[in-house]
Parts: C-alpha cells; sequence; structure tokens
C-alpha cells in the first residue's frame, strides 16, 4: 500500500507515498481507508493528519488508471472522501507543493486544512476534457466562493496557496504555515488545537449561492462557449457548478458524477489525456537510461543570425542563458540583434515583458565575428544557410575551436547530420535540433540523433530543451526528419485533389473544418511555395518514379510564391494575411486539368480529409517502421506542436486509433484504385496492415 501511517502520541498521521506526485492510485486509496480506520480504532488518538511524502501533497487521481476497472475499484475516491468526512475524529490535511484534482477534494473532504505557503493548487480536470470527479465542483464554490471556483474550475490553472488564502470569506485554509519546513508540526498543533471540537466542519454542509443565480451562469456560459468551441467540458464544468448553487449536496454530487463519467468516454477527454502522457513520454529516449549523467551547459553560442538564430538565441536568452552569436559580417549582426530587440519590444508594448526583464535578456546576449570567442561556449547551435559546403566550413571551424565535450548542434531542416558530423572529430558530440520557425514561438523541437550521436548529448538536449520550453521529440536521421517526410506526403495528396476536381480553398476549407489551424495551400503560401519546389525538383532527380502533381510547380513559374511575394494559392493584401481566392490560379488549375484529360469530379469533404489525414498516418507508419521514431506518440506530439494537428484529436495515429486502424486499411485500399492518386503509396505501411489485422492501435 502506498500511504504510511505514523502516530505521535495522540496524533496519527497517514503519509501518502506514491511516487512522483502522489496520485491517488488504488493502493494509495487502500492505505488512506486502512490507516483512518486505525487511527479511529487506536483509543490514544485524538485527531488526525493526512499529508503526502516527495514533491507533492497530491498531483490527483492515477491518470494512468483512467479508462480501466482500477479507477473506480473500492475503495474508490468518493468512498476514500467519504469516509473521511465520516471519521469521528478530526482529519487535518497539512498540503504542500501540489495540491491539485483529486488531491484538492480529497483535502476538501478533511474537516480542517493547513497550507504551506506556495504549493499550487488546481482543479486542472479541464485539461484532460474532464471535470473534477469527486466532489471538486460542488465542495471548492463552497469553500472558496462561486465566482473564484469557477474560475478555477473552468481554467484549470493552479493558484498559490498564500493567494487564495487572502479571498475574503474563504473556507479553504483554515490556517497558512510559516513555511514549507515547518508545515508538519503546524499542521500536528493544529489537529491538537481542535482534536475536541464537535460537531466536526464540514465543507458539504457550507452554503453555496451566487447573489445574481441563473443570470450570473448565463453569462459564464456566454463566456466559456466563445473560448473553448471544440472542447465540451469547459461548458459542463458551469453546468456542474450552477447545480452546486441550486440544488442539495447529494443531488449536485449526482449531476458531477454523470457529467464526469460522460465526458471520460469523449473522443476530446481520450485525445487530451493521450497528449499528457505523450509529452511526458517524449523525453524518455528507450535506450538512454534516465540517470545518463548530463553535461553542463551554462553558455551557448548560436551561428548564424537570420530568421532561425535570432528566435533560436530568444530560447536561450529568456531562460536565463547566455548566447554569443556570430555571423560573417557585422551588417548581418546588427540586423539580427535588431530583429531580436523588435521582437522584445512588441512584447513590452503588449505588456508582456517587463523592462526590466528585456534589458536583463539583452544585457545576456553578445555577438562576434570570430570563432575564437566561442570557445568558452558549451553547446553550439548552427543556423547558417542550408548548403552543405556552408555547413562544411562551419563545423570544421567548430571542430577547431571548441572545448572538448561541448555539444555541436546543427538546426538544418534538410541535410544529413551524420554527413555534417563527418566533418568533424567529435561525431558523438554531433546532433540535429530542428527548431520550428518561428523559433521562439513555436513548441516543437525534431532532435535528430546521429548514427554517433553520444547517449549523454541526447539526455544533455532533452533537458535544455525543458529549460528553454520546447517539447522535444526525437528522430532518426532521414530526409525531412519525422515531421516534413510525412508533410510532403500530405502535399502530394493536395496536390492531387487539385487535379481531380477540387480548388486551393476546397481543400483548405475541409481540413480546417476538421481542425487544422491552416490547410495545405494556406501553409504553403505562409512558408513559400519556392520551398516545396526546390525539394521536388530534387525529388525529380532522385526519385524518378514518384507520381507528382504539377499544379504547384505551374504556380511557381508565375512566381506566385505565397504571402511573401503578395501572391501564392491565394492573394494577400499588404500587411494582411488573409487568404483571397484567385481566380487565375482556379483557371490554371482546370487549364491543367483539361491539358492531362480530366474530367473534374466533385470530391466530397470526407475524401479530402481522409485522404490527407491517412496519407499521414501511412508515412508515418513507415516512420516507425524504420526506426526514425521510436513510438507512434512521439509522431503525435510532433504534429500537434509543430503542424498544427487539432489538439482536441489528439494528433494523427491516436486520431487513427480512435478511427480504428481496419477502418483506415479499407479506406486506404479504396484510395489505391483511384488511377489519378499513387496506388503504389497507398499500400497500408506492413506495420499497419499487421497492427489493423490483428484489431491493435498504434498507441
Ligand atoms: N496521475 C498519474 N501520474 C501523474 C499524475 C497523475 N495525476 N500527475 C503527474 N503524474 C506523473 C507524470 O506522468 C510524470 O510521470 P513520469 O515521470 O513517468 O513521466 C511524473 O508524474 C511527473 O510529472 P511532470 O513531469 O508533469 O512533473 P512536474 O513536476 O513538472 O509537474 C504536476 C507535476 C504539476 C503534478 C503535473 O504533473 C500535473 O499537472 N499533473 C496533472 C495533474 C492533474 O491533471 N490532476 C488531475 C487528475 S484527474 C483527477 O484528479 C480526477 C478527479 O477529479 C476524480
Ligand atoms: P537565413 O538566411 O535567414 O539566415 C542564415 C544566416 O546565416 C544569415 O544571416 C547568414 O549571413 C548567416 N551565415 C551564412 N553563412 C555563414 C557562415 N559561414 N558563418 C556565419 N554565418 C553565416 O536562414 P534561416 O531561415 O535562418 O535558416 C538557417 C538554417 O535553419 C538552415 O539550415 C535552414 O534549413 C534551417 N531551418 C530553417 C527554417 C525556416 O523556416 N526558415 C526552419 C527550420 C530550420
Amino acid at each position: 500500500m502506498t500511504a504510511e501511517y505514523t502516530v505521535q502520541g495522540d496524533i496519527a498521521t497517514i503519509t501518502l507515498n506514491n511516487p512522483p506526485v502522489n496520485g491517488l492510485g488504488h493502493s494509495t486509496r487502500l492505505g488512506i481507508t486502512d490507516a483512518l480506520a486505525k487511527a479511529n480504532a487506536d483509543g490514544a488518538v485524538k485527531a488526525i493528519v493526512l499529508t503526502g511524502a516527495g514533491k507533492a501533497f497530491s498531483g490527483g487521481a492515477d491518470i494512468k488508471e483512467f479508462g480501466s476497472p482500477k479507477a473506480m475499484q473500492e475503495p474508490n475516491l468518493l468512498s476514500v472522501i467519504l469516509a473521511i468526512e465520516n471519521s469521528p475524529k478530526p482529519v487535518v490535511a497539512a498540503i504542500h507543493s501540489v495540491c491539485m484534482g483529486g488531491g484538492l477534494e480529497l483535502a476538501l473532504g478533511c474537516h480542517y486544512r493547513v497550507a504551506a505557503p506556495g504549493c499550487s493548487v488546481a482543479l486542472p480536470e479541464v485539461k484532460l476534457g474532464l471535470l473534477p470527479g469527486a466532489g471538486g465542483t460542488q465542495r471548492l464554490p463552497r469553500a472558496l466562493g462561486v465566482e473564484p471556483a469557477l474560475n478555477m474550475i473552468v481554467s484549470g490553472e493552479a493558484i498559490k496557496s498564500e493567494m487564495l488564502a487572502m479571498y475574503p470569506g474563504q473556507k479553504l485554509f483554515d490556517k497558512i504555515a510559516a513555511s514549507a519546513e515547518t508545515l508538519a508540526a503546524e499542521a500536528v498543533a493544529f489537529a491538537r488545537s481542535v482534536a475536541d471540537v464537535r460537531p466536526l466542519p464540514l465543507v458539504s454542509n457550507l452554503p453555496c449561492k451566487h447573489p445574481q443565480g441563473a443570470a450570473y451562469f448565463q453569462f459564464a456560459r456566454n463566456m466559456v462557449k466563445g473560448m473553448s468551441k471544440n472542447f465540451p467540458a469547459p461548458a459542463k464544468c458551469v453546468d456542474a457548478v450552477e447545480a452546486a448553487t441550486t440544488k442539495k449536496f447529494a443531488d449536485g454530487m449526482a449531476v458531477e458524477r454523470e457529467i464526469f463519467i460522460n465526458l471520460m468516454w469523449t473522443p476530446e477527454s481520450k485525445a487530451l489525456r493521450h497528449i499528457f502522457m505523450a509529452e511526458r513520454a517524449a523525453s524518455k529516449i528507450p535506450d538512454v537510461p534516465a540517470d545518463t549523467p548530463l553535461r553542463e551547459i551554462k553558455a551557448i553560442a548560436v551561428i548564424g543570425a537570420g530568421t532561425m538564430g535570432g528566435g533560436i538565441s530568444m530560447n536561450f536568452l529568456n531562460a536565463g542563458i547566455p548566447v554569443t552569436m556570430l555571423e560573417m559580417k557585422q551588417d548581418a549582426l546588427d540586423r539580427g540583434v535588431a530583429t531580436i530587440r523588435k521582437n522584445y519590444e512588441a512584447q513590452v508594448k503588449k505588456g508582456k515583458l517587463k523592462q526590466d526583464k528585456y534589458e536583463q535578456r539583452m544585457s545576456l546576449l553578445t555577438t562576434t565575428l570570430s570563432y575564437d570567442a566561442l570557445k568558452d561556449a558549451d553547446m553550439v547551435i548552427e543556423a547558417v544557410f542550408e548548403e552543405i559546403g556552408v555547413k562544411e566550413a562551419v563545423f570544421k571551424e567548430l571542430d577547431r575551436v571548441m572545448k572538448p565535450g561541448a555539444i555541436l548542434a546543427s538546426n538544418t531542416s534538410t541535410l544529413d547530420v551524420d554527413k555534417i558530423a563527418s566533418f568533424t572529430k567529435r561525431p558523438q558530440d554531433v546532433v540535429g535540433l530542428h527548431f520550428f520557425s518561428p523559433a521562439n514561438i513555436m513548441r516543437l523541437l525534431e532532435v535528430v540523433r546521429g548514427a554517433k550521436t553520444a547517449k549523454d548529448v541526447m539526455a544533455t538536449v532533452m533537458v535544455i530543451a525543458k529549460k528553454i520550453k520546447k517539447t522535444a521529440v526525437v528522430s532518426g536521421v532521414c530526409d525531412g526528419f519525422i515531421g516534413n517526410r510525412m508533410i510532403e506526403q500530405y502535399g502530394r495528396q493536395g496536390g492531387f485533389l487539385l487535379d481531380e476536381g477540387c480548388t486551393p480553398a476546397q481543400v483548405d476549407k475541409a481540413i480546417e473544418k476538421f481542425g487544422f489551424a491552416m490547410g495545405p495551400f494556406r501553409m504553403g503560401d505562409l512558408a513559400g511555395n519556392d520551398i516545396g519546389w526546390a525539394i521536388r525538383k530534387r525529388r525529380y532527380q532522385e526519385k524518378p518514379d514518384m507520381k507528382y502533381s504539377k499544379t504547384a510547380d505551374l504556380l511557381c513559374e508565375k512566381g506566385r510564391y505565397g504571402q511573401k511575394t503578395g501572391a501564392g494559392w491565394y492573394d494577400y493584401v499588404p500587411g494582411k494575411r488573409d487568404a483571397i481566392p484567385n481566380a487565375e490560379v482556379v483557371k490554371m488549375i482546370e487549364e491543367h486539368r483539361k491539358a492531362l484529360g480530366i474530367t473534374p469530379r466533385k470530391v466530397s469533404d470526407e475524401e479530402i480529409v481522409q485522404r490527407l489525414v491517412y496519407s499521414l498516418v501511412n508515412e508515418a507508419a513507415h516512420i516507425l517502421e524504420d526506426g526514425i521514431a521510436s513510438k507512434a506518440s512521439d509522431i503525435d506530439m510532433v504534429y500537434l506542436m509543430g503542424y498544427g494537428f487539432p489538439i482536441y484529436r489528439g494528433g494523427p495515429m491516436n486520431y487513427a486509433d480512435q478511427v480504428g486502424l481496419f477502418n483506415v486499411v479499407q479506406a486506404m485500399k479504396r484510395f489505391a484504385l483511384n488511377p489519378l492518386d499513387d496506388a503504389k503509396f497507398w499500400q497500408p505501411a506492413p506495420l499497419l496492415a499487421k497492427l489493423a489485422a490483428e484489431g491493435k492501435t498504434f498507441n
């Protein structure tokens, strides 16, 4: 059992001990009720303290149990809380560090609460597509007040204990301890002071009303609906809190329970829970043990002060890590620094960054034209032109000047990281760090592991990624790594769809309705259609058998590169990003179609979405087979964090799992029969075919 029982004179202490965050799994719940029974049976015990070992009071229900019978196995969380409420001896929660979800609900079931200052308190269930399911929606409004409680429940955001203690009339905390260190002793003393007080105070007995009643909840509902359109949980949170104000406690609990169970089975909640786990799993590399010693990274160098170099530098400056930026010419350095300044100044103007923080960050930035100035850096990230000859010259210089053990990283998006490593005498120190543009904003970081990259280099960059607030996903070396290798197939489908009868706007609209931030043609215009054109020209040489639609080439021949030229698949008004359909482009597509002898057909939105999404899925299955990604959930993270895949669908692999891999394969077989598509591509990847045949899933 993962709860400990100790007695100090007349006070018993129950300590949750289920690392890492005292999740309230079955064994912990059993531990609590057993200890509670012991304390109540012991005549010498007058009061009970409930606390948590390690780095949390409790992070809430054990998310890993969700969806399994264990989650509801008795004693379930509701029964545990009821047992505490019904305890004839007072139970005092001693709360420190983290008190979230079921952890806070457990504390609300106690008769008293003493909290350490600085403790993060939240009901974050909404972030998992749920609402608090063990009385949180009924007890928190009673303890804290309806409005602040609703805000916490709908946002899921954590608030510090000492802030909550300042709410007028709050009954959430009976005492804020002087410090985390004195919490245990203060809680015991508090328990002793209330040992004989009867009747025992219960949060569930407190009144719960809002002066504006229904009008307030209607207002809250409207606000919430506008902000969370694809997520059902936030609006349901409002319903449950309203029930707390209109119904008796027991009836409100029944409302909460019903909503909780219904939400648990929604695809949105499944997707959000999948993402929670996937994000944490991404930082674990199967053959790199968690205790791998790390290299110390105190100072960074960045080569190239262009689009990427500037954004990459900002990440480190934001994290308080000094950066030395190197360029070939002073004016390039000046331009790079000016762009960084401009970005920060925009943040200051919007009130998102304080002036002194801005100055502090800029003071961490130094610039140089000389490689010798890099000798003290612990890690260097190269972001120069995407030409192998330029990379070779840079890495030879880095090999010459960087200190032994420094990490040499390249931000290349298309070149072979092993080849880059071979330009040095220390390939074990070389790694790809593929940031996405704008690098200071996009959360995704593909960490490209070369054949010789050392394990401690991998472990170190995964930690550094977390420090600069990136979601790092490991990719093996291949053309396009994980994300761009998949997007190429998606782009090819976009082209075939135009050939067959669609307009760019129709394709974009269909996939945006599915939830993508941007369809393939708007995305092409944003990234620059010339980039795809250059890649295709290379492909025509390397893979002459690969089928492509030629429409994108025709567009580029007209100089329509996208937003940067004011014209691409769409037209753009200077200074605006709105995509305006262009009749000439539509005519160009029609003429090309005619030249190919194709009679256009009406393609349904469903077919558009399936072909675009399943092309990602099939390529991803090949990526898994090739060992480029080590797990399907990593691929989901790449698409969610870097390519605008809808969060509420949990990524392409999670989505395919939800559709059912058998159905996905059946659709691919249908697409393979279309003479205008690429029958060879639509042969399901062997891994996908196997999983589908066995009725299994990717994740
Ligand atoms: N259940 C199971 N495991 C959990 C967990 C939980 N509730 N919360 C965190 N963990 C695990 C993580 O998976 C991770 O495991 P790993 O080491 O194997 O990867 C480990 O704890 C550490 O997590 P983090 O990396 O996130 O550590 P941090 O220190 O950065 O953050 C935290 C700690 C603030 C507790 C953060 O993990 C968090 O926000 N957890 C989720 C809290 C939550 O959503 N609770 C509500 C659960 S639902 C619920 O209670 C339903 C109830 O109403 C009925
Ligand atoms: P950029 O052209 O904006 O910047 C490159 C900078 O490198 C220029 O300022 C140039 O003066 C400098 N430079 C060139 N040779 C140099 C040398 N020998 N020594 C020092 N500085 C040198 O290019 P961008 O877009 O920043 O790309 C840089 C790298 O990042 C490329 O490898 C690219 O493939 C990669 N990348 C680009 C992305 C993007 O969206 N722009 C996304 C992800 C990766």
